[in-house]
């Protein structure tokens, strides 16, 4: 990466006509993709601050993790597509490249698995913590108490100065997500819970959390069990996305990792972000039958109707999200499997893709199907009820959260993020008694 700009070319010259004064500013490039301009002197040097409201052309941060290319639908982890890694690597091998930037050799791996697998149990204490929430809550909220409440039960992995302290932390919340998830589940369900087994890999241990029984033995089926960890890989990072953001921006102030992690669930709790794929399903309900996708793609263009395409469109993609063509085949091969045939909502979304697709309005505006939009059918095949779509989202994006906040501790530029704002209140003006109040 090239820190300072090489020629006179490298900048962007900036004048304020108002005032007459002029700056330039330097660009900086990355590896591949768009140079950024450095404004980091703007207010210094010309007294103005950028205004970009939700961040569409502003870069937060450096980052060696994940490129996306939204144009070409490429979505690159450390350099590789994520193609070759759904379809050759696994979860765990996933997460250790996106946390420590190559794929492991042989050794390395096996050391990581059984490191992630030995952090797999909750403190027994709480397990009482889950039995305070009621049974009918959302998974995400009772994730975003549990999540956070582990820096009650871990004092020994929330120093952030310390690199052992968060790689121990970082193990751990990889590691106990699972087990939280598939609690989420039993809890709801009033059945025991079920302790993770580290014989099993990453995807069927917590398959096997999630339906096992202590009554009679329980299988994990291989296929389904691939489907989950590739469903994970999926998930795994996205560079500066809502959720992610906020980690960064939570662990700027130096907050603890499990305070860090639990704000990034409760940012990815919004239906714009992961609560997308359970909004999925209920549009999918919603519509019913072929013959109503008209009226709702009708709906989905008229400014004056909130309803939106849940599942179609994205702020990066403007192309194919590439992970969403891998889930639709991941799709096939659950239905498959389980001998689903004839699948309603599956040919729902199909044909609400196809005309979709054909539609000038998503053409013009380049609104493709994303990441959510198959996810929801395969979860729902699995028997996994929809309002815990989020939160398996969220088991699988607390790697890219923990891989970014591990990278902005140790990044030496990293300060607290702190924008500034285009104040548009009241002018200054003097506090008036009670009794002179008109
Ligand atoms: N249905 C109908 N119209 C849409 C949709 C949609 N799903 N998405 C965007 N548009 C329109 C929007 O109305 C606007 O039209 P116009 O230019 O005429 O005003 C144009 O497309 C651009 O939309 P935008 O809201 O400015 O785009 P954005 O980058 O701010 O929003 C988004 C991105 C993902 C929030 C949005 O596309 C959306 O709400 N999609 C549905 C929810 C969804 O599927 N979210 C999951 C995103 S991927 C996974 C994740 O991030 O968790």
């Amino acid at each position: 990466m090239t820190d300072s700009p090489s020629s006179p070319k490298d900048t962007v010259t900036l004048t304020n006509n108002s005032s007459g004064k002029s700056v330039e500013l330097p660009l900086i490039a990355g590896t591949v993709g768009p140079k950024v301009m450095d404004i980091r002197s703007l207010y210094s040097d010309m007294d103005l601050f950028t205004y970009d409201p939700g961040y569409t052309s502003t870069g937060s941060c450096k980052s060696a993790i994940t490129y996306i290319d939204g144009d070409e639908g490429v979505l690159l982890h450390r350099g590789y597509p994520i193609e070759e890694i759904a379809e050759h690597g696994d979860f765990l091998e996933a997460a250790f490249l996106i946390l420590k930037g190559e794929l492991p050799n042989d050794a390395q791996m096996t050391k990581f698995v059984t490191d992630i697998s030995r952090h797999s149990m909750l403190n027994e204490q709480i397990s009482f913590f889950f039995r305070g929430f009621r049974r009918d809550s959302h998974p995400m909220a009772v994730m975003c108490g549990v999540v956070g409440a582990m820096a009650a039960f871990y004092h020994d992995s929330i120093n952030i100065n310390d690199p052992h302290q968060r790689m121990v932390a970082s193990y751990r919340l990889i590691a106990k997500m699972p087990t939280v998830v598939a609690w989420t589940y039993k809890y709801a369900m009033g059945q025991p819970f079920i302790y993770p087994r580290n014989d099993l890999d990453y995807a069927s241990n917590f398959l096997h959390m999630m339906f096992a029984t202590p009554c009679e033995p329980y299988k994990v089926n291989p296929t389904l069990a691939r489907a989950m960890d590739r469903i994970l890989i999926l998930h795994a990072d996205h560079e500066q996305n809502a959720s992610t953001s906020t980690v960064r921006l939570a662990g700027s102030s130096g907050a603890n990792p499990f305070a860090c992690i639990a704000a990034g669930i409760a940012s990815l709790w919004g239906p714009a972000h992961g609560g997308a794929n359970e909004a999925v399903l209920a549009m999918l309900h919603e519509i019913g039958s072929k013959e109503r996708i008209p009226e709702f793609l009708k709906r989905a263009k008229d400014k004056n109707d909130p309803f939106r395409l849940m599942g179609f469109g994205h702020r990066v993609y403007k192309n194919y999200d590439p992970r969403a063509k891998i889930m639709q085949r991941t799709c096939h091969e659950v239905l498959d499997e389980l001998g689903i045939k004839d699948e309603p909502l599956l040919e729902l979304a199909m044909e609400l893709e196809r005309i979709a697709l054909s539609d000038e309005y998503f053409i013009e505006r380049k609104l493709f199907p994303n990441v959510d939009f198959y996810s929801g059918i395969i979860f729902r095949a699995m028997g996994i009820p929809t309002q815990m779509f989020t939160s398996l989202f969220a088991l699988a994006r607390t790697v890219g959260w923990i891989a970014q906040w591990n990278e902005m501790l140790t990044d030496p530029e990293q300060k607290i993020g702190r924008p500034r704002q285009l104040y548009v209140g009241a002018p200054p003006r003097h506090y008036l008694p009670l009794h002179q109040r008109g």
